[in-house]
């Protein structure tokens, strides 16, 4: 049993972030966003692990996480000229994949409970496509399959009346057939092999396509709100199997409550910390208040602010900003201060698309 994580893709939703940066290593709950395939894929005992990068970003993923040996794992990169679908995505791996099973997991995915059972009811199945679907409010959104007798007997992208309320997620099992029909599709109007059109192929040429249902939860963490979501999520359930972790210093005029992970090197003065929070390492938050479902990753400098349900990346200082920020994602190196020159005005360096509201 093989592995194939995505790791390219435009990220357009996501942007500014993904001008500078691959989406797969923004961090959710301090922990680059594919780490959580990776970790899920390792925990169901597969160990050979191919990556899918475009040539563009796939630079920055190849440093980022190395040969594998830091998981016990050994990563092949292969390269995607283009982002042109997912199906192409599979097509591509075929050389790495060869005859072996494997299962194909979007690297921006984010799972609670990992995939050792859904790989097990795969293998049990003797299906040679089990799709791993979980129950959404707006299918539309998604790929939504088509249920009879408990087999999936139509799959169709974004449709406007879906038939069921399930979505297909990113996370799906394979036997070599998929070669097969990733091999005989045609691009369809937008140009990408789409994978649900593969999967219809098999379908039509009576392949068994199974499912399994996702219980916990799932993110496609695909625009902002899914980062903020995703984030949340990760940081209720860190924090649910962990008490408090505080490596770091907290003064005696700072306040503590909920769970609550301080990193080394991090210093916690004269502020109020309401978790869940993860505060990473060498973070300084001063005189600040910090409040629930909020990441703050390493070499920070928060002071006389207040923050939560928010994202912030590493490097970032926000300085004397006098209203509570929420619902925000701050890129690496961000600053935000307060002047104190005469008159008084609002100075911005935004790149594309950046976006602010004021109030
Ligand atoms: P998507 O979220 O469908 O696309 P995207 O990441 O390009 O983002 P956007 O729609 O905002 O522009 O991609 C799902 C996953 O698959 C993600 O991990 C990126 C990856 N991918 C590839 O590696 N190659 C591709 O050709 C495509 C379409 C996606």
């Amino acid at each position: 049993m093989k592995a194939l994580i995505t790791a390219g893709g435009r990220g357009t939703r996501l942007r500014p972030i993904t001008h500078t940066n691959n989406k797969h290593l923004i961090p959710i709950a301090n922990k680059p966003m594919i780490h959580y395939a990776i970790e899920a894929v390792i925990d169901a005992g597969i160990k050979d692990i191919g990556i899918v990068i475009n040539p563009d970003t796939g630079e920055e993923i190849k440093e980022a996480l190395g040969n594998g040996e830091r998981w016990g794992a050994s990563f092949t990169y292969i390269i995607q000229e283009a982002p042109i679908g997912l199906a192409h995505v599979v097509k591509v791996s075929q050389d790495f994949i060869k005859d072996e099973p494997f299962v194909f997991y979007l690297g921006d995915n984010v799972i609670v409970g990992g995939i050792k059972r859904f790989l097990e009811e795969f293998k049990k199945s003797g299906n040679n496509c089990h799709l791993v679907l979980a129950k959404v409010k707006d299918p539309q959104r998604f790929g939504v399959p088509e249920i009879k007798d408990g087999r999936i007997v139509r799959v169709e992208e974004k449709p406007k009346v879906p038939k069921s309320d399930f979505a297909v997620t990113g996370i799906y099992f394979y036997d070599h057939h998929i070669f097969e029909a990733v091999n005989n599709i045609k691009p369809s109007w937008r140009g990408e092999l789409e994978i649900s059109d593969a999967h219809q192929y098999l379908i039509d040429k009576g392949y068994k396509i199974g499912f399994s249902e996702i219980t916990g939860w799932w993110k496609d963490t695909g625009k902002p709100e899914d980062l903020l979501e995703a984030n949340r999520l990760v940081l209720e359930q860190i924090i649910n199997s962990k008490e408090s972790k505080i490596k770091g210093e907290v003064d005696k005029d700072s306040e503590i409550i909920g769970k609550v992970i301080i990193e080394e090197g991090a210093k916690i003065l004269k502020s109020s910390i309401l978790g869940p929070v993860i505060i990473g390492e060498n973070t300084i938050i001063e005189n600040s208040y910090i409040g629930p479902f909020t990441s703050i990753y390493y070499d920070c400098h928060i002071k006389n602010s207040e923050i939560q349900y928010s994202i912030i990346m590493e490097k970032s200082k926000i300085i004397d900003i006098e209203t509570r920020i929420e619902k925000s994602i701050l890129g690496k190196s961000v600053q935000l201060m307060k002047g104190d020159s005469r008159p008084r005005t609002y100075c911005f360096i935004l790149g594309d698309k950046g976006s602010i509201k004021l109030i």
